[in-house]
């Protein structure tokens, strides 16, 4: 039905193996779960429209992984996508899963924040297993930051900068976030849920107070809708792709991506973490993800965890006052 015309219930049976009673069974569940299916006695049955909804048989149609989403659980309203994964990775899941909610009810943000959750977005969660030491975790929420930034290029044309770790930002606002969080052993990590927000068709007038002056929406940004079905197999399939990169190749040519779109090297910036706040010149990240600065004093420091105000750009000198 998918590829367009009408298509009897005779053919529909024949080509799954299901009597035409059961076909009927099917296109009433269908229509159910918000599938716009119109019938003809004559001419069979069309699709004239999908939910605009996260489903699993929606993204796994058509999607080209081996890994990534070869389960998705969907719910339409759930505490959080991140505390599901956990649960099931905890469990035993295997990688590759994946949990998305049409709504969290306690989304979480990096730092303990807060993660409004809006209508129209994407909320996922990913379980992954890499083989590697707990201090090599870093490198993963930068290349899910990097998969997200590609997936909305490739998607809508936009090319969002990433902040250094790993903020969505377009047009100096923010499109989206991730948070990475991890189980591990002292030398071996168990498993990694990498989460990603990202505001997809939410208007402009549905953002919170606190956050309406530094959030923004793909829809916002580019003028019109975005399948958000179609973005989220175009995350997997670039996660799986920097995945198979970083297990074969190495971390340095997504460490060269993400330069490329960041937004932070050659900013003189603020990171404030839980103990201090540290300012300085971000001149690089390093083999580990860690973001390096300049201080005022020449020294160098190396930063693992915080949150980056940008200052303003050292090379040409303007002033961004700190709103990033
Ligand atoms: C940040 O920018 O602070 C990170 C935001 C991460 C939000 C996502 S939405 C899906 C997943 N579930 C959560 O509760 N948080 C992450």
């Amino acid at each position: 039905m998918r590829e367009g015309g009408r298509v009897s219930g005779e053919k529909l049976g024949r080509t799954v193996g299901i009597s035409r009673t059961a076909v009927w069974k099917y296109i009433a569940e269908l229509r159910r779960e918000g599938y716009q299916i119109s019938s003809s006695p004559r001419l069979g049955y069309s699709l004239i429209s999908a939910p605009d909804e996260l489903l699993p048989e929606e993204i796994k149609g058509g999607l080209n992984t081996n890994i990534m989403g070869k389960q998705i659980i969907h719910y339409r309203e759930i505490s959080s996508t991140q505390d599901i994964a956990k649960a099931l990775a905890a469990q035993g899941a295997d990688e590759g899963v994946v949990v998305v909610a049409e709504r969290q009810t306690q989304g979480r943000g990096r730092m303990g924040r807060n993660w409004f959750s809006l209508p129209g977005s994407i909320c996922l969660s990913l379980i992954l297993r890499p083989e590697l030491k707990p201090l090599e975790a870093l490198k993963f929420p930068l290349i899910a930051g990097v998969g997200a930034a590609q997936a909305i290029n490739k998607l809508t044309g936009l090319r969002p900068e990433l902040k250094w770790p790993n903020d969505l930002i377009l047009g100096g606002k923010k499109v989206g976030g991730i948070l990475a969080e991890l189980s591990a052993e002292t030398d071996r990590v168990i498993y990694i849920v990498l989460g990603i927000g990202i505001n997809v068709n939410t208007p402009r007038n549905l953002f919170p107070e606190e956050i309406e002056a530094i959030a923004t929406s793909l829809k916002e940004e580019c003028g019109k809708e975005v399948s958000r079905v179609k973005l989220v197999q175009a995350i997997l399939v670039e996660l799986e792709s920097l995945y198979e990169e970083l297990k074969f190749v190495g971390f340095e040519p997504i460490r060269q991506k993400w330069k490329s779109l960041s937004n932070t090297i050659g900013f003189w910036v603020r990171v404030s973490n839980a103990k201090e706040e540290i300012e300085g010149e971000a001149i690089d990240i390093d083999q580990e993800g860690a973001l390096i600065l300049r201080k005022a004093s020449g020294s160098l420091q190396r930063i693992i965890a915080g949150e980056v105000t940008l200052r303003k750009e050292v090379n040409r000198g303007g002033n961004l006052g700190g709103q990033v």
